[in-house]
């Protein structure tokens, strides 16, 4: 099914009608199929749109990266404003140096989603922004890249994260739109901070964002085999960032949840997410929950640390015959488990 913005954008279909189009980031899998007269390419930072986008048809018109290059030039572009201003203001940059000088730049996104204030991230490379439609709750805006564009490079974003956690120095890389951009969450430290003994072997840090417990778990534990999986590309290219200045060799596997992970390991660690896009969501983490069957050994464990009023604990005895909360703070409980049904 189309998403509300997506839906404007099809009653504004004849924007689309010439020239070749980017769209960036669509909050469904169908928008480019349905507008299939359309020139259009598909930059994705997001694994699962980009999977359901694929499966619509021409797979050829979308790519799942972390920076679109900037090689191929555009007559116009969409982007779905994301939940991260600084997200959008790196979308933006990275957008405009894809367009011809004049290109035409669109943001679309849902009015609860602060697209109205999104917009006056345009000014940075259009001189006039209009609101081009509203509807569905969601509105549409746009302008003529028409300021001087600076080439795109994603390391400019980067910050460099000096961390002091449980006893260990390391540095990871973070970009906007990395969860927690910029610094350590209380969840994630509460989580190395008491970390039961690492189990050597196969290890996986579910929902890495920037590698920040993958990297703790490879420090620690060199001689196991650290595996780190996010949805996001931004996530994916900053954990593979932060895996390199920590001189680690790690795999670093984009997927949608457990889908693209294969074999079993001998524990798995994560601060998993509760959100999908601007929605609060726990679909995600309790799919992850059930399928840990698959995923862990007889003698392997998880750790999971989560907001306290998340009420993970059912779920986890479903799965493990041994679970204990072995942490608990007022904002966040850290759960240990193992025995796996
Ligand atoms: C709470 S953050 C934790 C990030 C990191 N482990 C840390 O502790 O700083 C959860 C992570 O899960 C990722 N995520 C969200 N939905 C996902 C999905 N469907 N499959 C895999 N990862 C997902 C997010 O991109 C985010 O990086």
């Amino acid at each position: 099914m189309l998403s509300p913005a997506s839906q404007v954008l099809v009653r504004n279909e004849e924007h689309f009608a010439t020239g070749k189009w980017l769209f960036v980031n669509p909050t469904d899998g169908h928008i480019a199929a349905t507008l299939r007269q359309a020139d259009i390419s598909v930059f994705h930072q997001y694994f699962d749109m980009y999977q359901q986008s694929k499966k619509q048809g021409n797979e050829q018109q979308h790519t799942f990266t972390a920076a679109y290059p900037t090689d191929k030039k555009f007559d116009g572009a969409v982007i779905y404003v994301p939940k991260s201003k600084e997200q959008l203001k790196m979308l933006i940059a990275n957008v405009a140096a894809c367009l011809h000088p004049n290109g035409s730049l669109l943001l679309v996104g849902e009015n609860k989603g602060g697209i109205k204030s999104a917009v006056k991230l345009l000014d940075a490379v259009c001189s006039q922004t209009n609101k081009i439609d509203s509807a569905r709750h969601c509105a549409l805006f746009g302008g003529q890249v028409d300021k001087s564009i600076r080439a795109f490079d994603i390391a400019k974003w980067q910050t460099l994260v000096e961390l002091s956690v449980a006893g260990l120095d390391y540095k990871v890389c973070s970009l906007p739109g990395v969860f927690n951009h910029g610094s350590l969450d209380l969840g994630t430290k509460l989580l190395l901070e008491n970390l039961p003994n690492i189990q050597s072997g196969r290890l996986l840090d579910f929902g890495c964002g920037a590698g920040v417990i993958g990297c703790y778990l490879a420090l620690k534990s060199p001689a196991s085999d650290v595996v780190m999986s996010d949805v996001s590309a931004l996530a994916v290219y900053c954990s593979e960032q932060s895996a390199k200045l920590n001189n680690l060799e790690v795999r670093v596997v984009a997927s949608n949840g457990l889908a693209e992970i294969n074999g079993k390991f001998s524990a798995v660690y994560t601060n998993p997410p509760f959100h999908t896009g601007i929605q609060t969501d726990y679909s995600v983490t309790e799919s992850f929950i059930g399928q840990l069957n698959r995923y862990i050994s007889n003698t392997g464990s998880l750790v999971l640390v989560a907001n306290k009023f998340l009420r993970y604990s059912e779920l986890l005895e479903k799965q493990f015959n041994a679970v204990s909360l072995i942490e608990q703070t007022s904002k966040f409980s850290l759960y240990q488990c193992g025995r796996i049904k």
